[in-house]
């Protein structure tokens, strides 16, 4: 193919010259001498339209004839070079349109199962290699891609390396009940569930750092926020204490969110999702209130009408009700601080005169959301992590080099870590987290 293709995301620079674009016939209509053809090459959407007495002319007769009944035959999803020139059309959403001059078959396509008819979410789901090729699938996947360049410019606009994790461990980083273990040489190893305590070790030898991969979680929950598989990105950082980690996370969060607005503003034209919605999380400073507070007020609220939650008591955990309704009651993110120790990981520090809550701040996305990041101060005491590791009925051997962190220059600490899937699903504003990532893990589903 030696011809220089145009992506359809550019054409809106080339008004008035005729291009050729690498595209798939995403669907046609047209009657009689019109054929109007819907293009997407990855970047965007647009149409095409073919004129019959235009190929007569251009090619005769015969010829001309040939090439537009060929084009009136289409299939969904045949790969073509289309030739045209680019014309500004006001009627259509993208604002362009392409006066079709030339048309070459590249890939035929025959019986394409996703019809522009609806289908059931099962099917869709069986057809992710194909579904993704739907116009609010890749809007989407542009929406992570913005996030994940995002994330690299915030990190390495404010210090941070990029170190990375291990996959395979000898120790869990969270919990013990939602491993995934696997045979390693005859030993037991798991699958990373954080790369969180690799990062502390990180931070004391080179300061800021992050990290960025895939993380696995063995959770029964088949819920609209959870998989199986999904990226997370991890940053852990020296002398810092819990409010400016927070400060640093709201960066980010904002860095994030700004980042898609700039990057994919036709993503989210495509969505519908509300821009100035995205913009006032971003004006506005993100509400702060502690988890007793929270339960308080979910108390207080329990009897109102919009109140779609169970009872719950100073030391129950939220279901994600109560952070949908905490999210809705204050309209912004939220971070929800000082936990119960009892329902946090084993390496947080406890809160100064208050030994039952532990440092550690979850970031509620507005809009039901749910959590999109959970972080917090480390415990930097030795003896102290240590009884932690044995009451939470951890085999310290497992932690010998997470403890040798406190042995040699133990330091004040934060971090966090972002769930990418359910970022990208609140600020794609769509609800379901299998969207956000392209091939999603969840329970009872490893294929395709
Ligand atoms: O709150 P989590 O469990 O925190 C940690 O793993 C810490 N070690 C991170 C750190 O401090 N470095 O998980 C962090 C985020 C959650 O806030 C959520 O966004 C996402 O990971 N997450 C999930 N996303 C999709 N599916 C799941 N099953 C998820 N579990 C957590």
């Amino acid at each position: 193919m030696s011809k220089e293709l145009v992506s359809i995301i550019d054409v809106p620079k080339h008004v008035g010259e005729e291009v050729t674009i690498g595209s798939w016939v995403a669907n046609k209509s047209g009657k009689g001498k019109i054929a109007f053809l819907q293009l997407r090459d990855g970047s965007a959407f647009f149409q095409g339209v073919a004129f019959k007495p235009n190929f007569i002319e251009k090619f005769g007769e015969e010829a001309g004839l040939e090439k537009f009944t060929a084009i009136k035959h289409l299939n969904q999803e045949t790969a073509v070079l289309v030739t045209g020139t680019v014309k500004e059309d006001e009627r259509s959403k993208f604002g362009y349109e392409l006066d079709i001059t030339d048309l070459e078959i590249v890939g035929e396509s025959e019986n394409y199962p996703i019809t522009p008819k609806e289908h059931g979410t099962d099917f869709l789901m069986d057809h992710r290699h194909l579904w993704l090729r739907s116009r609010k699938q890749m809007a989407i996947m542009q929406i992570r891609n913005a996030i994940i360049y995002a994330s690299y410019e915030f990190f390495d606009q404010n210090g941070f390396i990029k170190f990375d994790s291990p996959i395979l461990s000898g120790n869990a980083a969270e919990n013990t009940t939602d491993l995934f273990e696997t045979d390693y040489f005859g030993e037991p190893a798991f699958l990373s569930q954080s790369g969180q305590l690799y990062l502390e070790a990180g931070a004391m030898a080179l300061g800021r750092v992050f990290d960025f991969g895939p993380v696995f979680r063995a959770e029964k929950s088949k819920t609209r926020r959870h998989l199986t598989e999904f990226w997370m990105m991890d940053a852990e950082y020296p002398f810092m204490s819990h409010e400016q980690s927070l400060d640093l996370q709201e960066a980010y969060v904002k860095a994030l969110i700004q980042g898609v607005l700039d990057r994919a503003p036709q993503a989210l034209d495509i969505l519908e999702r509300d821009s100035d919605l995205l913009r006032k999380y971003i004006a506005e400073p993100f509400k702060r209130v502690s988890y007793d507070d929270a339960i308080t007020l979910l108390q207080e609220h329990e009897a109102d009408e919009d109140a779609d939650y169970e009872h719950v008591e100073h030391g129950d955990d939220f279901g994600s009700p109560h952070e949908t309704w905490i999210s809705n009651y204050f309209g912004l993110p939220t971070f929800v601080v000082n936990y119960p120790a009892s329902l946090k990981a084993f390496y947080m520090k406890p809160v100064p005169d208050n030994p039952d809550r532990v440092l550690c701040a979850d970031l509620l996305a507005p809009e039901g959301y749910g959590e999109i990041i959970g972080g917090s101060e480390r415990e930097t005491n030795y003896d102290s992590l240590l009884e932690k590791i044995r009451e939470n009925g951890l085999n310290p051997d497992d932690y010998a080099f997470y403890l040798d962190l406190r042995k040699y220059g133990s330091v004040p600490h934060c971090g966090f870590g972002l769930g990418l899937e359910r970022m990208v699903t609140f600020v794609a504003g769509t609800k379901h987290i299998r969207e956000a990532i392209p091939f999603p893990r969840m329970l009872h589903r490893i294929k395709p």
